[in-house]
């Protein structure tokens, strides 16, 4: 087979690096790549935002599988024209992808299908929004319909704070046309969670559980960030709560998108809020997440290509993930500065010395070659160092021991990944489709 990741990410080179060591693979593309996934596939320069360049691409060098990581090129329809050319894709069609791509569609979508989440009402009008937040209770969240990066949810505590978001996205159009739409909805109160299922659009594959780190800095503060560690299994997702999702968000989500036309084939990923009330939907991706990804694929013993082939052509019955029972915890190392300005170029030294591990690995993520075959830091987050272990706490011993023999000037982590979780009466979710 020949397969194609699209994207350039930590994500990235952990589905290269998995898919690597598939026995049906002989040929393996990523694009952009990065410096790591450049030692394991081949990386033509193609831009993910050209969703036409990447279908002449899969056409003209007969790709079997293209592998979509992030989630702008999906719902600019790059699955559509994929299977327009008789090609199979992992990732959903535009349609289906609107759960992430409109927040207002996919409010909607839960009401039609009964699936819990916060109430809410959506508005275009900035006028109405500005009376709306008058009469709202608090706290409330406002958010922009459209992809922000992760930017566009305002938690405001006050109302002060509630019209000056309606302000940025809105008036001042703070990302532009994500903000022509805002949905404002109540506050939910609990514990946040994230749920990945595989799907063929009918058939659903759990993955196991992990906790991700959104803050910036030790303690859960400052900015939110695309995700500063993870660890798995998540101890609070218990086989109850797991089953409870499965039934009432997961398998409503994928039926409900098909009675409507749009099959969804490829990783569904659901953030929940664990309120007293049970789990409520925070919001849909439709793409794996970063760096759940890098955290979860250590564990997974069994072969990932015959799960995303299979999810691709609609026929995941009788496929089956193992596995490990090892604990996975990722430490992501960032630029200074990030997720707000940094510097790019710095020299980084020590990530040679983890090559050929599977209990150890470093996924680069901003990461390119420089002229003298150094690796230089281009991007935000720059290397996760996964590493497993018995348990979470030598599993994250194991991490901060190999984070500690790399280096580059101005590198930032947090020292509280993983730290004390409780230990995991094992979700023991694995198995096979339901
Ligand atoms: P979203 O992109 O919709 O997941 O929102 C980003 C973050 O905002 C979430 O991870 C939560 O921390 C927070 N958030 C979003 N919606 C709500 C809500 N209804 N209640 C409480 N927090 C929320
Ligand atoms: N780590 C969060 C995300 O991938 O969206």
């Amino acid at each position: 087979m020949k397969v194609l990741v699209i994207g350039g990410g930590g994500r990235e080179h952990a589905l290269a690096w998995k898919i690597r060591q598939s026995r049906l693979v002989d040929e393996l593309f990523c694009s952009p790549g990065n410096a790591g996934v450049a030692e394991i596939a081949d990386c033509p320069p193609l831009a993910s935002s050209d969703i036409d360049a990447v279908a002449d691409f899969v056409a003209r060098h007969g790709i079997d599988l293209t592998v979509v990581g992030p989630e702008a090129p999906l719902c600019a329809g790059i699955a559509d024209r994929i299977l327009a050319r008789g090609r199979a894709v992992f990732g959903p069609v535009a349609a289906a992808a609107r759960l992430e791509g409109s927040k207002a569609f996919s409010k909607q979508f839960m009401t039609r299908h009964g699936i819990p989440t916060a109430a809410y009402e959506i508005f275009d009008d900035p006028e109405a929004a500005l009376a709306h937040v008058e009469t709202r209770a608090l706290p409330m969240v406002v958010k922009a319909d459209g992809l922000a990066a992760g930017k566009g949810v305002f938690v405001c505590d006050t109302r002060d704070q509630a019209r000056e978001a309606v302000h940025r996205l809105m008036i001042q159009k703070a990302f532009s046309g994500a903000g022509r739409t805002v949905v404002i909805e109540d506050c939910l109160v609990g514990r946040e969670a994230s749920f990945f299922a595989i799907t063929d659009g009918e058939r659903i594959i759990p993955l196991v559980t992990c906790q991700d780190y959104k803050r910036v800095f030790d303690g859960d503060r400052g900015p939110n960030t695309g995700g500063m560690g993870c660890y798995s299994p998540a101890t609070h997702m218990t086989r109850d709560v797991v089953l409870e999702v499965l039934e009432r968000i997961v398998g409503p989500t994928i039926r409900g998108i098909g009675r409507e036309g749009a099959e969804y084939r490829g990783v569904l990923y659901v953030g929940l809020m664990l309120t007293d009330d049970g789990p409520k939907v925070l919001e849909y991706n439709c793409r794996f997440g970063d760096p759940e990804t890098q955290t979860i694929l250590p564990r997974l013993a069994s072969d990932l290509v015959p799960l995303l082939r299979a999810a691709a052509n609609g026929n995941l019955a009788g496929v089956r993930a193992e596995w490990r029972r090892e604990a996975s915890v990722c430490v992501t190392l960032t630029s200074q500065g990030y997720p707000g300005h940094y510097q790019k170029g710095k020299k980084i030294t020590g990530v040679e010395q983890f090559g050929g591990r599977h209990d150890l690995i470093v996924f680069h993520a901003g990461t390119r070659s420089g002229p003298g075959g150094e690796i230089r830091t281009t991007g935000g987050r720059v290397l996760n160092v996964v590493a497993l272990g018995p348990t979470i706490a030598e599993a994250r011993r194991k991490a901060y021991d190999a984070v500690s023999r790399i280096h580059f000037p101005g590198m930032h982590y947090r020292k509280d990944i993983a730290e004390n979780v409780a230990p995991a009466a094992n979700a023991g979710q694995e198995g096979s489709a339901r």
